[in-house]
């Protein structure tokens, strides 16, 4: 018997120590410790034994138990940090390796030059304690024609064909409807601007395209006039243009300001002299504007006699390509990398 024991610990040592797997490991514990294991078996039929041999016999197997346990269980160390430093030899990466980008291969993301200056007149406009809204692309006819004053038999609306949807709506053709919307949800005294885009139903050249940009903006206090309008459009100026600009009021028509205004900057291009830019004229047309019509401020819910306001819509694309020299507006929605990595 102790033989038989002495041979059981031999061959399971040797078979555990050259053991490749963690499997293979199982495999001998379940032969040997199992249930029906050689050991195992000897361990329960120890009660046969003469009692003379029992004692050593079973303090010898409870040893040997404990050794081909012990044995086991650091074989499957062993391996599972072998298994482990495979894994880090074959999926070592180096992290500290320059991306691809590093080498100049890779192209870095950036703004758009239409979000760029959009972002940069939020944040001339919010200095100036103006609040920034948005509005629907797709919007009611009442919010772009009606309630700016422009009834649906005007020939004003002749002036911005647009996209219409089968349930009677549009794409909205400029960014005014956000004064309207601004005026129902805040009281007077109120300074919005809203920026967006805008859609016309028109055929596309160097000047024109069917998919634009505008800021709208609008101040609503009590007496309100023209030199705050002068004000604000010269400090929103001069702080895209970055120096003191020169502007000029012409009448221009608008249903919804009376009066309303086309605002000209003196061309920075020549400074005033004229040259092809400005057609040799010395002004730059920029911005129309005006004052807020009664019926307008009355569509809005605010009292004209109590309240006046001046408004005003910025056009994006023109402004970027005034302040760059761009002579195509097409080139804002064409996709072409060459154009939009110069800004
Ligand atoms: N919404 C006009 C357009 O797109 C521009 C405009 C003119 C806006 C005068 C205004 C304004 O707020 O006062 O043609």
């Amino acid at each position: 018997m102790e033989n038989k024991l002495e041979e059981i610990k031999k061959q399971t040592v040797d078979a555990v120590r050259s053991a490749k797997t963690a499997d293979e490991l199982e495999d001998l514990r379940v032969r040997v410790l199992g249930r029906k294991g050689s050991l195992t078996i000897i361990l329960r039929s120890l009660g046969d034994l003469p009692p003379e041999t029992r004692g050593t016999i079973g303090k010898k197997s409870n040893e040997i138990k404990k050794i081909i346990e012990e044995t086991l269980e650091s074989r499957l160390n062993e391996l599972n940090e072998t298994s482990l430093d495979g894994l880090v030899t074959s999926e070592w990466i180096d992290v500290t390796l320059s991306s691809p980008g590093a080498t100049g291969t890779a192209k870095t993301g950036r703004l758009h030059p239409i979000s760029q200056i959009q972002y940069e007149i939020e944040d001339i406009f919010t200095s100036m304690g103006f609040e920034i809204l948005d509005g629907p692309e797709a919007e009611t006819e009442y919010y772009n024609f009606e309630a700016l004053n422009i009834p649906k038999h005007h020939p004003a609306r002749d002036m911005q064909d647009t996209f219409w949807t089968e349930d009677g709506n549009l794409l909205r053709t400029h960014t005014s409807p956000i004064q309207v919307r601004g005026m129902e949800k805040m009281k007077p005294p109120l300074r919005i601007v809203g920026p967006g885009r805008v859609f016309r139903y028109e055929s596309t050249d160097a000047s024109h395209e069917n998919t634009f940009y505008q800021v709208e903006g609008m101040m609503i206090d009590r007496d309100i006039s023209v030199s705050h309008l002068i004000y604000v459009m010269k400090e929103l100026l001069r702080r895209i243009f970055k120096r003191d600009v020169k502007i000029r009021l012409r009448p221009g028509y608008f249903p919804f300001v009376e009066p309303g205004f086309e605002l000209d900057m003196n061309c920075l291009i020549c400074g005033g002299t004229g040259c092809s830019v400005c057609k040799q004229s010395g002004w730059v047309e920029v911005l129309p504007c005006g004052l807020v019509h009664p019926a307008v401020l009355r569509y809005g819910n605010i009292d004209p006699s109590q309240w006046s306001g001046f408004a005003f819509g910025l056009g994006l694309n023109r402004l970027i390509m005034m302040k760059y020299g761009i002579n195509d507006i097409r080139h804002f929605l064409s996709g072409d990398e060459r154009f939009l990595v110069q800004f």
